[in-house]
């Protein structure tokens, strides 16, 4: 656990990569220095982020006074004594040995000695850049994607003589500029592009032994891994010579399987790109998807059995850095064991590779994935969910491996933090059960799942020590119940919390309608269901809706301390708005019904924020707004057991009808809901 803050950050080299990372850094709001060798090469770097930012304008991913704010936060420079008020220093200068030496020489002389310095090297061991600095054990490897601003993954490096203290100083740094990292250690190729390079070059084994042309490779991967682009497209637009660059590294140090075939060499030397035209010819795709599928499942497997990196963590990298939509370890599972070993041992036969162990002892079920993580945070047990690219949305493996792990959590008879990994906490629950189980005339599903959930947040507060829901990112839906279930609410300034689920069609089913009036109060709680309105992390602590607000790298301290005020005693909902800002919102939803405020009879004194709320109100589904209405008013008088009770017990009533079908589907579908008007 860290208390490391980034306040200050550097990035050396700005070129793509260096340019894209400084943007990334300064959009997370954090101030950061650009160095390269002359103001010439950071003027450059600078003209390539405020390009970049323009045609987010043009997109209206920004608007132009937020990219003013970003370009102010940074600043380019030739001079490297400014290096020495940074607390986070990312080299991503050319990708040779010596001159990432000299750097890392220049950075042990000009930064303080507690500053965490990363290197974003592909092939290099971080062992060896970090040996030229006075402090090895700061430096790790920060291996970012292309494009640095928009790919979410990086991987967290530590080399022998990295402390835990620096590595996990740096793994949170990277969590607080909105990236996912994974860990990985100091390997070649670390985690991805040790399966991603094989996946490209053995596609060109496959055309160089005449298994399928071109097209058909291209095609027959798009379908394997539902993916945008083949290896030979992906070849073409990152540079043929960089996949011929990463192969021989990785065939240098690893073993020949990984050597750059010459029908690659060739290309390279012709300095053409693939000429990707032509057919596919469909009765080549078992052949061609099961050999690149044989290549990810090996490598995968025999990476892990190295101890470069967990299971869980290279899925993470092949759905977040490479966007497919299952990681390696998923897609074992999907084939089956024997499929798998069998796919495997079609690609190493010839190279009298063994089986890795993983996959060799695998059992029919497949390899545990675990999606919800049991550990320790400084004096508190962690119990972490593990969904970083669905921003950790709950589904029934999540839910049933947190009940799992927080009957672990509590044997350990200390109090525990909950979090997520990545940028969310907990954002909501995954729609599309929903909706299959919705088509499919399954609701027992919807409901056990549900039920589920209900009882394990039943125990997270009250109990013996205290649970602290450390709220680092989005709190959504069903996450913003989980968090209201714990005893205490940490939330940094990122943080958000709403309850969407009456724009699509239902209510707020774990807690939402009983644990939240008994937080903020009864008129509150019914603003923020019926508008669906996301607070931010400082509206919430205003209205009671979590205790804390702290910054980033103070989170992990503020759980312990709120944890050592133990379990907090139930909560009694207000009389009164917590702040005077409230007392309109809290007036006008003590006097007016839903359908007072539907039939437009509610007054809102031309109060700007009530106008906005009885307009969102439109657009939001009618009959859960109703059910939503009847819950609060009903439960509020009750015990919280039976309270929850009830909430439990309408949720078929609003699943079954035909809003809830439509706002869910429309969610997935990406298009307005066209709800029944009653
Ligand atoms: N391009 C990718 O897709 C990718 C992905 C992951 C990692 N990387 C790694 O990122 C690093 C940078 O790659 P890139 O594609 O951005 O390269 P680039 O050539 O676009 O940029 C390198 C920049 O570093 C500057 N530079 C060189 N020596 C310097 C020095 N001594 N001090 C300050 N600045 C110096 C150069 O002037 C240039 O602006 C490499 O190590 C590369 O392996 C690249």
């Amino acid at each position: 656990m860290s208390k490391f803050e980034v306040r200050k950050t550097a990035v050396i080299g700005a070129g793509n990569m260096g340019s894209g990372i400084a943007q990334k850094i300064a959009t997370e709001g954090i101030p950061v220095i650009l160095v390269d060798l002359d103001d010439e090469k950071v003027q450059r770097g600078l003209g390539i982020i405020r390009d970049l930012l323009q045609q987010g304008v043009e997109r209206r991913l920004f608007r132009p006074e937020q990219v003013e704010a970003i370009l102010g936060r940074i600043e380019g420079t030739s001079d490297w004594s400014r290096l020495s008020e940074v607390d986070l220093v990312v080299e991503a200068v050319f990708e040779d040995l010596e001159v990432k030496k000299q750097v890392f020489q220049r950075l042990g002389e000009h930064c303080r000695p507690d500053a965490i310095l990363g290197t974003n090297t592909s092939s290099f061991y971080v062992r060896d850049v970090a040996a030229v600095t006075p402090h090895p054990e700061r430096v790790v490897g920060l291996h970012y994607f292309y494009h640095p601003a928009k790919n979410r993954l990086v991987e967290v490096i530590g080399h022998e003589k990295t402390t835990d203290e620096a590595f996990q100083a740096a793994w949170a740094a990277q969590e607080a500029i909105g990236k996912t990292p994974i860990g990985s250690a100091d390997a070649p190729g670390f985690v991805v592009n040790r399966y991603f390079v094989p996946w490209l070059t053995e596609s060109v084994k496959l055309l160089e032994t005449g298994v399928a042309d071109i097209a058909t490779i291209e095609w027959a991967a798009k379908k394997a891994f539902r993916i945008g682009m083949g290896p030979f497209e992906l070849m073409n637009v990152t540079g043929v010579p960089i996949a011929m660059h990463a192969a021989d590294t990785l065939g240098r140090e690893l073993h020949s399987f990984y050597a750059p075939p010459e029908t690659l060499r060739q290309q390279v030397a012709s300095g053409e790109l693939w000429n990707l035209d032509g057919e596919a010819d469909s009765s080549k795709y078992e052949a061609v998807a099961n050999h690149l599928l044989g290549t990810v499942f090996y490598v995968a497997s025999q990476l892990v059995d190295e101890e470069v990196a967990t299971v869980e963590d290279t899925d993470i990298g092949a759905r977040v850095g490479l966007r497919w939509s299952l990681g390696p370890f998923q897609l074992i599972n999907k084939v089956g064991t024997e499929k798998a070993q069998q796919m495997a041992q079609g690609v190493i036969e010839s190279y009298g590779l063994p089986m890795p162990k993983l996959l060799a002892e695998a059992g029919p079920d497949g390899i545990p994935i675990s999606l919800a993580s049991l550990g320790q945070r400084g004096s508190l047990t962690s119990v972490w969910v593990d969904r970083p690219d669905a921003m950790n949305a709950l589904n029934e493996e999540v839910v049933g491996q947190l009940v799992e792990v927080f009957s672990q959590a509590r044997q350990q008879g200390r109090p525990i933090v909950l979090g997520g990994s990545g940028k969310a906490f907990i954002a909501g629950a995954d729609i599309k059960f929903f909706v299959d189980n919705l088509r499919a005339n399954t609701f027992p599903r919807i409901y056990q799942f549900t039920a589920t959930g209900a009882k394990l947040l039943a125990t997270l507060s009250g109990g013996d020590h205290a649970v602290v829901a450390r709220a680092q990112g989005l709190a959504l839906g069903g996450g913003a119940e989980t968090a209201l279930a714990c005893d205490w609410i940490v939330a940094s300034p990122k943080a958000s919390f709403g309850f969407p689920e009456t724009g699509i069609g239902i209510y707020p089913g774990l807690g939402g309608t009983q644990r939240l009036p008994r937080r903020v109060g009864l008129p509150i709680a019914k603003y923020l269901v019926y508008t669906g309105q996301i607070l931010g992390a400082k509206q919430a602590l205003e209205i009671g809706l979590c205790d804390q607000v702290v910054s980033f790298g103070e989170l992990d301290g503020a759980c312990e301390r709120l944890a050592s005020q133990g379990s907090a005693p139930e909560r009694q909902a207000p009389s009164a708005p917590q702040a005077k800002a409230w007392q309109p919102v809290w007036d006008f939803f003590s006097t007016y019904s839903v359908d007072q405020i539907l039939s437009g009879q509610a007054d809102t004194q031309g109060n700007p924020v009530l106008e906005k709320a009885v307009k969102k109100m439109g657009s939001k589904s009618s009959v859960a707004l109703r059910l939503a209405e009847r819950l609060f008013n009903e439960g509020a008088d009750l015990p919280l057991a039976d309270a929850l009770a009830l909430e439990l017990a309408n949720l078929e009533e609003v699943f079954s009808s035909p809003d809830a079908l439509e706002g869910l589907s429309s969610l997935i579908e990406g298009r307005r809901p066209a709800f029944v008007t009653t």
